[in-house]
């Protein structure tokens, strides 16, 4: 079992391995290298995948097949098991993975064998199943989500969120307060980002200005804020990459207001054709490699090794407001990064160029679109 920072009771969890039939339980915890690994470079590349979803789940399951696998060596096990269905992309991430890190193994996929599918229609027909045998699961008929929780974030899947038109209940979302329910004074704090890592995070505890900077720390105090603030939650229909669409309710609080605070932080410090190259190839291009379980491969290795050099320039500070759901900026500086010029950008001064200099360079632009718009106009 990983311990990737899920709310779990591994003990609870341990006991009901052994009761029913595993000779051995081992526990990694795999947190410090979920937040170093993953959920960083996540930030770096402000990573995302069709326009909302942050990754939660596909972050994971690298690090824990990799910790899998290792047990798996360790224990000298010929075969690994995982419990995702026939359906979806947990499957093929965890066995991508599995197959890149020991080509030789076995893969146990139960929900694919027919003695399995044969017998067990679904989720409702386990549940029933469980409950027959006395296997304590924490679904029930009136909550049957299929849920995946980690550090970074949790999500929702089947049961009633199966209809795309129908509002998840109140009680269904677990890590955030509805922001209907948040405080109505904003928390403002602030994250130091260093090469586009955030490195120190200062806010307000008890009256007291407080700052972490240790990675696992400052991932759960960004956490902390979001959750009381009810900031992470989304609600989306995505395209699984086996070609299914699917449902899905997923909140990722810290990870939402790390990634807003570095994208603005990057819009101050970074060169504009860096950063559009970044936004235009890295960031789909690492998202989609995530989402599809393709992080052990040639691929995920050569654009993981391009994140670090988009990121040199991204050194400075940004303030933040986390409010009803909202995160919301309120200034960013940096004391290294001088390509910010106030008096360049100035609607005041002069600065250094002549006004003159831009009608030439409109005039050059302008060639090809005089051409354009006299095509256009039949001349
Ligand atoms: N649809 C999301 C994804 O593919 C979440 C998957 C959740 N997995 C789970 N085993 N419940 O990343
Ligand atoms: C599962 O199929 O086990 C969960 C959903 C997914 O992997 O996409």
């Amino acid at each position: 079992m990983a311990d990737i920072g899920q709310e779990e009771d591994f003990e609870a969890a341990r006991q009901k391995a052994l009761k029913i039939g595993a000779t051995k339980y081992v526990l990694v915890d795999v947190r410090r290298e979920f937040v170093e690994q993953q959920c960083f470079p996540a930030v770096q590349t402000n990573a995302i995948y069709e326009n909302v979803y942050l990754l939660g789940t596909s972050l994971a399951r690298p690090v824990i097949a990799k910790a899998q696998i290792s047990v798996a060596e360790q224990e000298g096990c010929f075969a690994v098991s995982h419990g995702c269905t026939g359906k979806g992309n947990d499957q093929v991430r965890f066995e991508l993975a599995f197959y890149a890190l020991k080509p030789d193994v076995k893969v146990i996929a139960p929900w694919r064998l027919p003695e399995f599918f044969n017998r067990f229609e679904g989720r409702s027909a386990l549940l029933a199943y469980a409950e027959e045998k006395g296997i304590p699961v924490t679904q029930t008929k009136a909550k049957p989500w299929s849920t995946d929780e980690n550090l970074a974030h949790i999500s929702f899947e089947a049961g009633i969120l199966e209809d795309p038109d129908t509002t998840p209940p109140k009680d269904m979302w677990k890590l955030t307060v509805d922001p209907t329910d948040a405080p109505q004074t904003p928390e403002d704090f602030t994250v130091q980002f260093e090469k586009g890592l955030p490195v120190k995070l200062t806010y307000t505890k008890d009256g007291q200005t407080v700052s972490v900077t240790d990675p696992v720390e400052l991932f759960l105090t960004a956490n902390a804020i979001a959750r009381r603030n009810g900031v992470g939650r989304i609600d989306i229909v995505e395209n699984r990459f086996i070609g299914i669409k699917s449902r899905g309710c997923y909140e990722t609080p810290g990870l939402t207001l790390l990634r807003t605070a570095h994208i603005d932080l990057e819009g101050l410090v970074m060169d504009r054709e860096v950063r559009a190259l970044r936004d235009q190839f890295v960031t789909p291009a690492y998202s989609r490699i995530l989402y599809n379980g393709m992080y052990y491969s040639p691929e995920g290795e050569y654009v993981t090794s391009m994140i670090a050099p988009s990121q040199i320039s991204v050194n400075g500070q940004v303030r933040v407001r986390a409010y009803k759901g909202n995160t919301i900026i309120l200034g960013r500086s940096s004391e290294t990064e001088k390509l910010y010029d106030a008096t360049e950008s100035s609607m005041d001064e002069i600065g250094d160029f002549q006004p003159t200099d831009t009608t030439g360079f409109i005039a050059v632009q302008a060639i090809r679109l005089k051409k354009y718009g006299e095509t256009k106009l039949g001349k």
